[in-house]
């Protein structure tokens, strides 16, 4: 088990003029080698969760274990917690900052105390996982494009070796080929290295696509679980939180009257009624 969180709950500035409850009473498991996608409205409390993740933010109330090490606890080792679990935040290209990708990839290993052999490993394997290549390696990071810079940045993460890489929206204000790409990367990272994923997203189709498992957020709680297809099934649910289940599967019900979340799953479903037709 990697995240046993029981009935945590986050405010931020407590007891101050900008008190803002943020997380209320959530609990979730997330155990080794899980693939699973966070969604929800704008503001719901996914980001104030994930960074629950890497002991960034301990709850207010509640517990939360993160590799079996319970992140308020005084002793708590928290540089080992945040080696073991890599976050990915939001716009994560905006803290790029060496002279080249190689240099930008090597920070967290070397910072870690790895020699300069051993951290040119990790670069290596990190940037091989996520597809960059030696030349982009020695570019600027400035001088690539926004879906290498993202990839750039998740390979820095895993450059920490973690067990756990949670990612904050990794394709926000990518464009489509962009966005596919990157969850393409992740996908395959997942089934080769068996690594625990957690992806924060907004992008529907996209998630149904990528995770096993889904957690949708609402007003500071988990609204509503399942795999993709269980959750999206409820989409006049999803709707009334403000989210939109992908079109794919609004259109399969209406025509057929069917479950579907993917344009696979519906290009397969509707061959197969025309054959038996
Ligand atoms: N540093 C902060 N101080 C005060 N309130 C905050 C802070 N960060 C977030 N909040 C508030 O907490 C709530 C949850 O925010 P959070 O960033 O976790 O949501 P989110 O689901 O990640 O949203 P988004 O989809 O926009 O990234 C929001 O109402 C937000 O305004
Ligand atoms: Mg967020």
């Amino acid at each position: 088990m990697i995240i046993k969180a029981e009935n945590i709950s986050y405010t931020y500035s407590e007891g101050g003029p900008f008190e803002k409850e943020a997380l209320y009473n959530v609990s979730i498991t997330i155990n080794q080698g899980d693939f699973v996608g966070i969604i929800g409205h704008t503001g719901s409390g996914k980001s104030t969760l994930v960074q629950h993740f890497n002991g960034l933010l301990k709850p207010t109330s509640g517990k939360i274990t993160v590799c079996g090490i319970d992140t308020l606890d005084k002793k708590a080792n928290l540089k080992k917690v945040r080696t073991k679990v890599g976050l990915v935040f939001q716009y994560p290209e905006h803290q790029l900052f060496e002279e080249t990708v190689r240099q930008d990839i090597a920070f967290a290993p070397k910072n870690m105390g790895l020699s300069e052999r051993e951290t040119q490993e990790r670069v290596m394997w990190a940037a091989s996982l996520v597809g960059l290549t030696d030349e982009i390696l020695e570019k600027s990071p400035f001088e690539i494009s926004g879906g290498q810079k993202r990839r750039a940045a998740i390979a820095g993460v895993l450059a920490m070796q973690p067990d756990f890489l949670v990612l904050d929206e990794p394709t926000a204000g990518l464009d489509p080929s962009g966005r596919e790409e990157i969850l393409f990367q992740i996908k395959k990272l997942h089934k080769e290295t068996g690594i625990t994923v957690a992806i924060v997203s907004h992008g529907m189709e996209d998630i149904a696509k990528t995770v096993e498992y889904l957690y949708v957020m609402n007003k500071g709680e988990i609204a509503m679980q399942g795999t993709p297809l269980e959750v999206y099934a409820q989409y006049e649910l999803l709707e009334k939180m403000g989210l939109d289940a992908p079109q794919i599967t609004k259109l399969m019900k209406h025509v057929y009257g069917v479950n579907i979340c993917t344009v696979e799953d519906a290009k397969e479903y509707i061959l197969g009624v025309a054959h038996r037709a």
